[in-house]
């Protein structure tokens, strides 16, 4: 898979480099020279703009108050493209981009994935109770199999949570996440798993 990773911070970089390790090509968005880069090592770099257009999956990585700002920029450059909304504005109600996503990439496939959980975990999804769930929600069909893959490709497994419309679940996971891991100090290492009759390995 192609991948346009947004953003170079602690979410991007973690997941990037782990969907290259798993075999993807994964071209870093970058808004200038001298951006922090750091975490990624010598892997490609181009404009956010370049970036999406040359890529079949575009994950937003930066902070949530610069989405509406970012996909102005990338124009159609996204559309009929899977776009993965990763980004959280803590505090803030609805703490997603969708709205924006809609309004300025109405031709993208949306995705909420990779938002809730903390980049420790995506950096190092191993736990001795087992593999972690992904809550992630969408559109079904060819594009929710891609983001299953690469969810399962960063060594999570995925959990679809219906459409869009339920952004606002996956949201209260992260508000536990952080309520669990800072406020109760249980850590940032910290992740969930669903127990079921058909639970996965
Ligand atoms: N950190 C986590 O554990 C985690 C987990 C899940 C979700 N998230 C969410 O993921 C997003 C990124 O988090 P982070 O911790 O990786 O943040 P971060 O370390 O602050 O990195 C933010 C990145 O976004 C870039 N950026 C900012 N504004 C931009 C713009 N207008 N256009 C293009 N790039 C822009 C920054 O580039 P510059 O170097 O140019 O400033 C930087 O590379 C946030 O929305 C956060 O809530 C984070």
């Amino acid at each position: 898979m192609n991948i346009a990773v947004i953003g170079t911070g602690k979410l991007g970089a973690t997941v990037g480099l782990r969907w290259i390790s798993a075999g993807h090509d994964v071209t870093f968005g970058i808004r200038r020279s001298g951006a922090t880069t750091s975490l990624i090592g010598d892997s490609p770099t181009a404009t956010p703009e370049a970036a999406a257009n040359a890529n079949e999956v575009v994950l937003l990585a930066v902070p949530g108050a610069a989405v509406g700002e970012l996909l102005i920029s990338l124009g159609t450059t996204v559309a009929r493209k899977i776009l993965i909304d990763a980004t959280n504005q803590l505090g803030a109600h609805p703490m997603h981009a969708l709205a924006a996503c809609r309004h300025l990439a109405p031709s993208a496939v949306t995705f909420r994935a990779f938002n809730s959980l903390g980049w420790e975990v995506f950096a190092d999804p191993s736990f001795a109770g087992g593999r972690p769930d992904l809550l992630y929600c969408g559109p079904i069909g060819e594009q929710a199999r891609v983001v299953e893959q690469l969810i399962t490709d960063v060594g999570l497994h995925p959990v679809r949570l219906g459409d869009l419309e339920r952004a606002d679940l996956i949201d209260g996971w992260t508000r536990l996440y952080f309520a669990l891991a800072l406020g109760e100090s249980m850590g940032r290492h910290l992740a969930f798993r669903l127990l079921s009759p058909s639970n996965h390995d």
